[in-house]
């Protein structure tokens, strides 16, 4: 029903798993001893955030936090806000950021600010998707899973008003979907 919308796949639920997998066990061979902490930004990390998790084989926590920045739309608006923080504090902690899509890098940038100056020992940053192209600030994460070009895509976390979040791949909106005119 939902495919119906989609241009094109971009990455599949396989590539998804493969990417995951040697994602997580780069972090794991990264973070040995460290007992790291995973920071996943909802709303759109979730179906990642709860792949990886299953190929880090480390002592490890993982957390969650509310950040926007898109509003529902097809553009971020550059104006980020923190709708639930976390509950604990990340004082010398090692953090991984997971993220779904590096985009414009405002997001990361101010959450990755902000958790170095709550104390964090160190801050990382994992994501399904990059897109380099997007950048309004700069930006390098660490680990990533596929480079994208400068599309708009949904699936698995990446919305457009709050839809496509649930599929198991990631795709190109067609634009006759966000384009009324
Ligand atoms: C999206 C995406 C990233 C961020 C990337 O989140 O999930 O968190 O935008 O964009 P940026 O690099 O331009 O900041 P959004 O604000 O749409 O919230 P959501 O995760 O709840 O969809
Ligand atoms: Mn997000
Ligand atoms: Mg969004």
């Amino acid at each position: 029903m939902l495919e119906k919308d989609i241009e094109r796949i971009l990455v599949d639920q396989d590539e998804i798993i493969e990417i995951s997998k040697r994602l997580g066990k780069q972090i794991t061979e990264d973070y040995q001893n460290k007992k790291p902490l995973i920071i996943g930004l909802l709303n759109g990390c979730l179906p990642f955030l709860a792949e990886l998790i299953k190929h880090i084989d480390l002592y490890c926590e993982y957390e969650l936090m509310s950040v926007q920045s898109y509003h529902g739309g097809t553009k971020s608006v550059g104006n980020v806000k923190i709708t639930k923080d976390l509950d604990i504090s990340v004082e010398n902690r090692h953090v991984i950021i997971a993220e779904d899509i590096v985009d414009t890098g405002r997001t990361i940038n101010v959450v990755k600010d902000l958790l170095l100056y709550r104390g964090a020992a160190s801050v990382e940053v994992v994501t399904l998707l990059d897109k380099p192209a997007g950048r309004v600030e700069p930006f390098i994460p660490k680990y990533i899973g596929v480079t994208i070009p400068k599309l708009f895509v949904v699936g698995f976390g990446l919305d457009y008003e709050g839809f496509y979040r649930n599929t198991p791949y990631v795709g190109i909106l067609k634009e006759s979907v966000y384009n009324k005119d």
